[in-house]
């Protein structure tokens, strides 16, 4: 009996600390990520340096994160391990992550990637794409990569994983390259994974890639690659489920974030959309675009929210993109509380993105972009507010703007939109928007969310 009191109790005491810790992210007044996937602590832990590590730059650790993560996968030990990476420069070639399993990068750990691309493995083309994105064929395998994984964590007291890219940079210049450059982390086919704390630099390819994954949160990170760095995006949910990113600082050579869902009759054939993903304070700057969908949306995009995001020196702010072939419903976009300054097109929605696998692709497969909800919305030195063309055949509908205010120079006159094939509604908008979607009546189509 007395047992079962303390039981009873242990239980009690524990909804309690829920309830309170509730309380806690309720009063803070800021929502977060957290409970999209849970925090998971390893009381078992080893070093790289158990395994022969050497953090002196020189020596290549291949062999040594291997075998780190061999043992984790294979002595299984309850509640999973996590990976030690102490102060230092690990040169590796690529390697996969496994289960269970925390990578932890500890202050002034760098994880650095080889730069001889001789030897480095190739895997499968996505089906999704049908082929590499870049090139036909097999694609480089990402830096770090994690394939049919779950509860996995990538985190640690701000240590960086870097791409060294530049030598794939040059290859993509020269076109000498033979097949689609690595991304810097790619997860495919897992779930319940962890990204935080880290720094990301020279990325040979996009940065953080979950593809065919769901819950997937990402935070406190920092991305980094230079402005004229080719296709090195930040974060591409791909084909994935609740994915949430937030409170981090992003600066590259293509787009922020960009949410896709495969490309034109293999995407179409797929089938596999990205769904509620969330991302909010986000920080950075790039020559493409802060927040977009697209371009390649075949399998669909739907609940995506986005908000107090801050981009400065941009290409385009808010950038939704897709093309005939792609197929694909984009729907439920909403993007809020965006800051904006320096930036040639504040908001962009496009229906001729992008280029195409091969020529098997359907010209009948029309995109459908709809219900989209663009809302507080400023900026400064903003070259043009907005840009939306829709498709004859596929018009952009119930797309509706409210409460926005693109300047393009302060005290002179507003950037004028350029329209066509759309239609919804504005509210508050600034300079007037095109005569498509001009003030509607409150309780019209656009009432809803706005
Ligand atoms: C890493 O994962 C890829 C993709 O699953 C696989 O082809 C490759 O053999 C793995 N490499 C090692 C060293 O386990
Ligand atoms: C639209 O997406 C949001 C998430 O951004 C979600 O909360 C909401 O339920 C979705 N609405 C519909 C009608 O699916």
């Amino acid at each position: 009996m007395v047992h079962q009191c303390v039981l009873n109790m242990l239980a009690c005491i524990g909804v309690a600390l829920v309830v309170i810790m509730k309380c806690c992210v309720v009063s803070a007044g800021v929502v977060t990520c957290s409970g999209i996937v849970p925090m998971v602590y390893r009381n078992d832990k080893i070093s790289i340096k158990d395994f022969g590590g050497v953090g002196d730059g020189r020596t290549l650790n291949t062999k040594m994160f291997n075998e780190a993560v061999y043992w984790i996968k294979h002595l299984k030990r309850r509640g999973g391990t996590l990976l030690y990476v102490p102060k230092g420069v690990y040169l590796t070639e690529s390697f996969n992550l496994t289960s269970h399993m925390t990578l932890y990068l500890a202050k002034g750990a760098v994880i650095k990637a080889t730069q001889n691309t001789a030897n480095w493995p190739l895997i499968a083309p996505l089906p999704s794409y049908g082929r590499g994105r870049e090139r036909p064929g097999g694609r480089y395998m990402s830096f770090i990569h994690g394939e049919n994984v779950h509860d996995v964590i990538i985190t640690g007291e701000k240590g960086t994983i870097d791409g060294q890219g530049g030598v794939w940079w040059n290859m993509w210049r020269q076109r000498t390259l033979q097949f689609t450059r690595p991304n810097l982390i790619e997860f495919k086919d897992s779930r319940n994974i962890i990204i935080s704390n880290v720094i990301f630099k020279n990325s040979p390819f996009w940065n953080i890639h979950p593809v065919y994954c769901s819950h997937v949160v990402i935070h406190h990170v920092t991305i980094l690659a230079p402005p004229d760095s080719p296709n090195t995006d930040g974060i591409d949910p791909d084909s994935s489920s609740h994915v949430c990113i937030e409170d981090s600082y992003i600066s590259t050579g293509d787009d922020l974030i960009a949410v896709k869902s495969g490309w034109d009759e293999y995407g179409i054939a797929y089938g596999r959309p990205s769904n509620d993903i969330t991302i909010r304070r986000i920080t950075g700057s790039c020559p493409f675009a802060g927040i977009a969908v697209g371009s390649e949306t075949s399998g669909g995009v739907y609940n995506v929210l986005a908000e107090h995001i801050t981009l400065r020196n941009m290409g385009v702010g808010i950038h939704l993109k897709t093309n005939i072939g792609r197929g694909g419903i984009i729907r439920n976009i909403t993007v809020s509380d965006v800051y904006m300054v320096n930036v040639r097109k504040g908001i962009k929605m496009a229906s001729d993105v992008g280029d195409h696998p091969d020529n098997n692709y359907n010209p009948n497969a029309l995109p459908v972009l709809k219900h989209v909800r663009i809302k507080n919305i400023r900026g400064k030195k903003v070259m043009q507010a907005g840009l939306i063309q829709g498709l004859k055949n596929s018009p952009f509908t119930d797309i509706c703007l409210s409460n926005i205010n693109l300047h393009r120079t302060i005290g002179s006159k507003y950037a004028p939109w350029k329209c066509s094939d759309v239609s919804g509604g504005s509210i508050l908008v600034r300079p007037s928007p095109c005569s498509q979607l001009i003030q509607t009546n409150p309780k019209g189509t656009c009432s809803t969310h706005l």
